[in-house]
């Protein structure tokens, strides 16, 4: 009887295009804390729920900038793991197409991969909430907005003057390209979702619209609402699955 790992590697194999969905889990191995695992940020710490919604974020822009600055540190300088890094190889491999990732640290991008959907956006740009002002990361303006949130103040727009926000989807706000994310996974032979609980709406829609003929496979160290429809579920870390997997 094949092990559900033989299972994985048979599917790797025969696949001709891969598409990763990931979230928080895949970047716990890099020292960032995902939200509802059993050290996740929002286990037994609803005042974090409100850090990331933009209602909250609207009223209490200085609840935000003084409980952010050392999540977005730890972010910045963070490296890929190995969950990652097979994600890399897999592309190298020309199997997957691409990744589509409800994280916001970029470590994909970090990792080499170059096709990469960030639904819930990254930490290279801030933007203006009133008059929606993008600032780029090589600006004066981005290293001005990063000494502010260092000193817990709010960073202010030189435009208009308005409130300057990491440019990261929160809660209330619409995610980034998920026309693009769901053209994708109807794409993919085989979906692997690694690292995330799949509960948070738009991005837990997703595993649903695979084409009838693909497969699902998820690799969590926690039971999803997908398990029942996947076929492989390694409730294992990424970096172990990695490492077995012998492709690194
Ligand atoms: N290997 C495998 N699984 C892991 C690992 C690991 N090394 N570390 C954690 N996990 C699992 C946890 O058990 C958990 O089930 O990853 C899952 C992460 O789930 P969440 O913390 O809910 O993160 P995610 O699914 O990305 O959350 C989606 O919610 O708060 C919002 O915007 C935020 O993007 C986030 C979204």
């Amino acid at each position: 009887m094949n092990s559900e790992l033989d299972i994985l590697m048979e599917l790797i194999v025969k696949s001709s295009h891969i598409v990763a969905l990931t979230g928080a889990g895949i970047s716990t191995n890099s020292g960032i804390p995902d939200f509802r695992g059993p050290n996740g940020l929002y286990r037994g710490n609803n005042e974090f729920e409100k850090l990331f919604s933009i209602e909250y974020f609207r009223e209490h822009p200085n609840f935000f900038y003084s409980n952010f600055n050392e999540m977005f540190h730890k972010i910045k300088n963070a490296n890929p793991n190995k969950g990652h890094m097979f994600l890399k190889k897999l592309e190298d491999m020309g199997k997957l197409k691409v990744i589509i990732t409800q994280n916001i640290d970029g470590l994909h991008k970090k990792a080499g991969n170059t096709n990469v959907i960030e639904l819930h956006g990254n930490l290279e740009k801030f933007i203006c909430i009133s008059c929606y002002h993008l600032i780029e990361n090589d600006t004066e303006q981005y290293k001005k907005a990063i000494d502010k949130m260092s000193n817990k103040d709010v960073p202010h727009c030189e435009k208009c003057n308005g409130i300057l926000k990491p440019d990261v989807v929160f809660f209330g706000e619409y995610v980034h390209d998920l026309e693009k994310a769901l053209t994708e996974v109807q794409k993919a032979d085989l979906l692997l979702t690694i690292g995330t609980s799949l509960v948070v709406y738009p991005a837990s829609t997703l595993p649903s619209y695979i084409d009838e003929k693909a497969k699902l496979v998820i690799i969590n160290r926690e039971p999803t609402p997908y398990d029942e429809k996947a076929k492989v579920v390694l409730y294992e870390d990424i970096d172990v699955i990695a490492d077995k997997l012998k492709i690194l």
